[in-house]
């Protein structure tokens, strides 16, 4: 898969940032309720699968201290440049969601973000997604992710069900599941997108 997304970043076909405005509003529902239980400065974010940081400028523009983590060098290497010229501090770390303990990261995250990148990874990563945030989440972090519904797809992302988020992270319960709002081009209609946020059980 990283080499799936190694040929997109150097191709520069990255549609899901052409689409981002449409996941905008819902994204920026949950981080509000996130938020509403904090106080200024909300603390540190963790963006997985951040690409070339779309969403983690949008959550350091709001307050928060963020790194973002991908497997694509290049999609790093975008995403500090993008930082350096927008002139926002976020931090970004090259790795994988699924061996979180090995990259750079330190703890303490009040917030994690995926926004379809557990979309596309096996029950067996997701897992080791789910134990690897448990290790770095502060007791009342919470989550946010986007994926779209599961099915077979060739090359596409198989996506994932409810239950399939529940099972990625045991230790956490769901609290609000958001349908995205946006009409999408037909190609892409059948993949029924959904939001989802997670607290600690
Ligand atoms: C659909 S893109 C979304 C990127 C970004 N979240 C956004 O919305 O702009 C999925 C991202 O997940 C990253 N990714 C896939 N598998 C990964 C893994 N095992 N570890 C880290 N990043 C991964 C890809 O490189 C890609 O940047």
């Amino acid at each position: 898969m990283s080499r799936y997304y190694r040929i997109l970043y150097a191709v520069g076909f990255t549609p899901w940032e052409a689409d981002s405005e449409n996941a905008a509003p819902e994204f920026r529902t949950l981080i509000d309720r996130v938020e509403g239980g904090l106080e200024r400065p909300f603390g540190a974010a963790l963006d997985l699968g951040c690409g070339r940081g779309r969403w983690s400028l949008e959550l350091a523009e709001r307050g928060w201290d963020v790194t973002g983590i991908d497997v694509v060098p290049k999609a790093v290497l975008d995403a500090r440049r993008r930082a350096e010229e927008a002139g926002v501090a976020a931090r970004f770390v090259e790795g994988s969601v699924t061996a979180l303990g090995n990259a750079d990261l330190g703890t303490g995250y009040r917030l994690v973000v995926d926004v379809e990148c557990f979309n596309h990874l096996s029950d067996e990563d997701r897992a080791a997604v789910g134990s690897g945030v448990d290790a770095v989440a502060e007791p009342d972090a919470e989550i946010v992710l986007l994926v779209w519904s599961r099915a077979r797809r060739g090359p596409f992302p198989p996506g994932a069900t409810r239950e399939d988020v529940a099972a990625a992270f045991p230790g956490w319960r769901i609290v609000d599941e958001l349908a995205y709002q946006a009409r999408l081009p037909l190609p892409l209609r059948g993949i029924n997108p959904r939001w989802y946020r997670l607290a600690r059980a």
